[in-house]
This record gives C-alpha cells, structure tokens and sequence, in this order.
C-alpha cells in the first residue's frame, strides 16, 4: 500500500544549516499494517510524514501509494487518499463550526461544493453512529461548536473525520502527545478501533515507548534520518522498553536520547 525507497531530503543544501532529515529511508507497508514510529529528537520522523504527504518535495527516492508513484501529486492532490492528524488539538477541526458541519466539510473534501450545502438526516444518522463508536457522547451534541469540546474530544473528531473517506494511508503524527495520560489512553485506544475497523494502513508517531509497543503490528525506530530499527509480529508482542532500546543501541551505535520519551 505504501512503498518508500530509497527516499533523502536536504534542507538548506550548501549552507552551513545544512541538515540531511532523510538520509535514504526504504520502507514497505501492506495493506493494514499498523506502524509506530519512534525516534530521538530530528530523527526525521515529521519529516518522513510530511515527504509522504506532499508537504515538501523530496531530494531523492520514490514514494508510492497504492501502486501509484506520487512524485507529480502535489499535497492537495494527495489529500484525497491520505488522511491526517497532528499533535494540537485545534488545528484538524474548525472550532466555529458545529461538528456537524466539521464531519461535512471532510465528508465533501476536495469534492464540488455549492455555496448552499445541506446535511441531509441520512447523513447525520450516519455521523451520530460514526461518534457513537467513539464512546464519547459526541453522537448526541452534532450541534456543539468544536471549540467547546476537550483536547481529546477534538482529537478523536479529528480522527473521525480523518479516516471518513477510507483513505489510503493514515499519518499520526503524535496525535495524543499534547493530552493528559488518561486523556491520551483513550484517544490511543479510538485509533486502535478506527484502525482496525477500516483495516488502515497507518504510521503513527509516538514519543510513548509504552505506546509504541503496545499499539500496532509493527514498530519502527528512526535515528539521523534512517530507519534503523523494524521489528513487527510476535516478535512485537513481547517486546519490552529495554529490548527497545538495547536493539537501538546494537543498530545505531548511539544510546537513544529523545526529551520527551517516557521510558518508564
Ligand atoms: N522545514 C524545515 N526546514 C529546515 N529544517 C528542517 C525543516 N523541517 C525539519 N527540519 C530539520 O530536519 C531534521 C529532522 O526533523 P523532523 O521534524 O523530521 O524530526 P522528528 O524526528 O520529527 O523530531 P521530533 O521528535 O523533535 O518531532 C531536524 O534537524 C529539523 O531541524
Ligand atoms: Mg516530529
């Protein structure tokens, strides 16, 4: 579904804030399969993200989606079969509009609209059902603005509205980072549910090694700007915080160091 080969990306070439954020990242993702990303500070991770999506050209390499090479789409062309969420809670929803009116406007993404557009009850059936899969209670406030809703109530509208039209790839680029721990567990376990209910193949940034570990089918770890670490399956399963880190250690020659990263 998602094929990376040999992708690099330069910023600021030829100066003396060159940085080399993706220095030839080959990865291949079937159908499904549900990725955590993790990494030290400017491992490249966002940047991996935003290459994919279309945010920046990349220097080298080649990215396809579904068969498809995207080199000549450009990031608005790409949102149609991509879907997005980031780490601030206020920037995937509109906080005037109702929610309604938010899950309308994704629902008509890159679709004609008219300037009179109506949401019909069929369809209003159809996103009190999505948010009653939520657990939230979302299904019952359609008419609440966004902005009178919590951090992790917009995140899980976001996420909502980021998977309504099955897209092909899902990039989270961590996405529950800025919510309290409980908060956070909650939107983790929505995605977990969205994933898997739409079969999504996603990449999901995490700082969370907890996290990283227990969401997913495979785990990868980036470090300047490679992909040093892909464990998936059962060897996943088991996998605990240290074995994280001593296979990072063996495959990066470096001790992991991320300020953010909660070891446990
Ligand atoms: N638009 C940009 N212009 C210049 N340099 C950039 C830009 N975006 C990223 N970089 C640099 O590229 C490197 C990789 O950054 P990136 O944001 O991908 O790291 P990351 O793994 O997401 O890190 P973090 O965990 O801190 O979010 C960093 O050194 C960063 O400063
Ligand atoms: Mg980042």
């Amino acid at each position: 579904m998602l094929e990376i080969v040999n992708l690099t990306k330069v910023f600021n070439p030829s100066t003396v804030n060159e940085m080399v954020a993706l220095a030839g990242v080959s990865l291949s993702l079937n159908e499904g399969d549900y990725v955590a990303v993790i990494g030290g500070n400017g491992a490249g991770k966002s940047t991996l993200l935003n290459a994919i999506a279309g945010v920046y050209p990349p220097d080298g390499g080649r990215i396809e989606i579904d068969g498809k090479d995207v080199k000549s789409l450009p990031e608005h062309k790409r949102a149609a079969f991509l879907g997005r969420v980031f780490q601030d809670p206020m920037m995937g929803t509109a906080g005037d509009m109702l929610i309604e009116e938010n899950l309308a406007l994704a629902r008509r993404r890159g679709k004609f609209r008219t300037l009179s557009w109506s949401i019909s009850t069929a369809e209003r059936n159809e996103y009190r059902e999505l948010l009653s899969g939520l657990g939230l209670g979302l299904e019952d406030r359609l008419k609440t603005k966004a902005k009178l809703l919590s951090g992790g109530q917009r995140q899980a509208l976001t996420l909502v509205m980021a998977t309504l039209r099955n897209p092909k790839v899902l990039l989270l680029d961590e996405h529950a980072a800025a919510l309290d721990p409980k908060t956070a567990a909650t939107v983790m376990e929505i995605t977990d549910r969205i994933v898997g209910s739409h079969n999504l193949t996603t990449l999901m940034i995490t700082h969370n090694m907890h996290d990283a570990i227990k969401h997913g089918n495979r785990l990868i770890m980036m470090h300047k700007g490679t992909v040093v670490v892909d464990i998936r399956g059962k060897e996943k399963e088991s996998l605990t915080v240290p074995d994280l880190l001593a296979q990072f250690q063996i495959a990066s020659g470096d001790s992991f160091t991320d300020d953010r990263a909660l070891l446990g």
